[in-house]
């Protein structure tokens, strides 16, 4: 039996979990910081840094606590090394360092994005690469072809805003709060699909996003016509989802798969998962509450690199732009 620690703080969640042998939450404990950076409309980096820093010992403490578990039955350290904001990442970083040094166990770097993906794992017991994973989150909208664990090889992404970004700043327009994804599904539950926004699909074989320019038209549109906000929150929805439906269409006929996953906190929307219904696909999500950040997550992808022995030592490092 392997119970690994995951601690994670790349933006405005502290979280830590204990996860038995890569796949069996035993705890996981999210603290998050959302309420405190709504008055500003996003996450204030340093406010969130800060906040890691008051959080840390008492969310990894009750984690702990709460596998039933003391410090020293842990046989490993897992923490999100980037990508993700800096101040906020080294928080997590330095505490796992000092946690592994002080117990004498391993100590492991992982990638948030591959967190996102391997909360999947988590999901589905028997879920296994090969397979292609669509990471839609705040900061990213990517697409892998996931050959092994920890075997990548990116293939597409977005080249401007991530969705979960289009998502907030429509919101903002629409003067809903922070974080504007929910608020949307929640108001387009009661819209209409009647505005056309341009589904935008780049060059014919390009798996590749962009949102900004439908995030410009939604904006102008807002400034420039009477409108339900229910409507507008609807036919934005409807469109994006569309755009996510026919590249992953795409994505499964260039790589041949049929088994898609999806993460990341996009991936909590119910409507998505309404349109990608009939898609002749074996599509997989995380439950809700692993959707948006949290530490099972990242203890479930270092569970590999536990089994590989792929070990950090005292000198790791928070990388912001850290890629898969
Ligand atoms: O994965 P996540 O918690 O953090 C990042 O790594 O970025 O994703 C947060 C993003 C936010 O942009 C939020 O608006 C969006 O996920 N989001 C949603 C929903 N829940 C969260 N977007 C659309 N519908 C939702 N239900
Ligand atoms: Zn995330």
């Amino acid at each position: 039996m392997t119970y690994i620690l995951g601690i994670e703080t790349s933006c405005d969640e502290t979280s830590a979990a204990v996860v038995k042998d890569g796949r069996e939450v035993i705890s996981n404990i999210i603290y998050s910081q959302i309420p405190i950076h709504r008055e500003f409309g996003g996450v204030v980096p340093e406010i969130a840094s800060r906040n890691h820093i008051i959080k840390i010992r008492e969310i990894v403490d009750e984690a702990i606590k709460k596998a039933n578990l003391k410090k020293e039955d842990l046989d490993a350290v897992a923490v999100t090394m980037g990508p993700g904001l800096v101040g906020s990442l080294l928080v997590g970083v330095n505490y796992a360092k000092a946690f592994s040094y002080s117990l004498g166990i391993p100590l492991i770097g992982v990638n948030h994005l591959d967190g996102h993906i391997s909360s999947n794992y988590i999901a589905f017991k028997d879920l296994e690469p090969p397979f292609v994973a669509l990471i839609v989150s705040g900061g990213h909208t990517h697409f892998y072809h996931v050959k092994g664990y920890g075997d990548y090889e990116e293939i597409g992404r977005t080249r401007d805003d991530a969705l979960g970004e289009a998502f907030d700043k429509v919101a903002r327009v629409l003067d809903l709060k922070y974080p504007g994804g929910p608020e949307i599904e929640k108001l387009a539950k009661n819209g209409d699909n009647n505005i056309v926004f341009p589904i935008v699909l780049l060059e014919k074989d390009s798996l590749d996003f962009s949102f900004s320019g439908i995030k410009s038209n939604v904006i102008n549109y807002s400034r420039n016509n009477t409108f339900k906000k229910e409507d507008l929150a609807c036919s934005f929805q409807e469109c994006v989802f569309e755009i996510v439906k026919q590249k992953i269409i795409r994505a499964s006929n260039q790589t041949g798969m049929k088994k898609i996953v999806i993460a990341g906190g996009v991936a909590a929307n119910s409507r998505l998962r309404e349109v990608l219904d009939g898609l002749d696909l074996e599509i997989k999500y995380p439950p809700l509450s692993l959707c948006t950040d949290n530490g099972a997550m990242i203890a479930a992808s270092a569970y590999y690199k536990y089994l590989q022995k792929d070990y950090e030592d005292l000198t790791l490092n928070a990388v912001s732009n850290f890629c898969l």
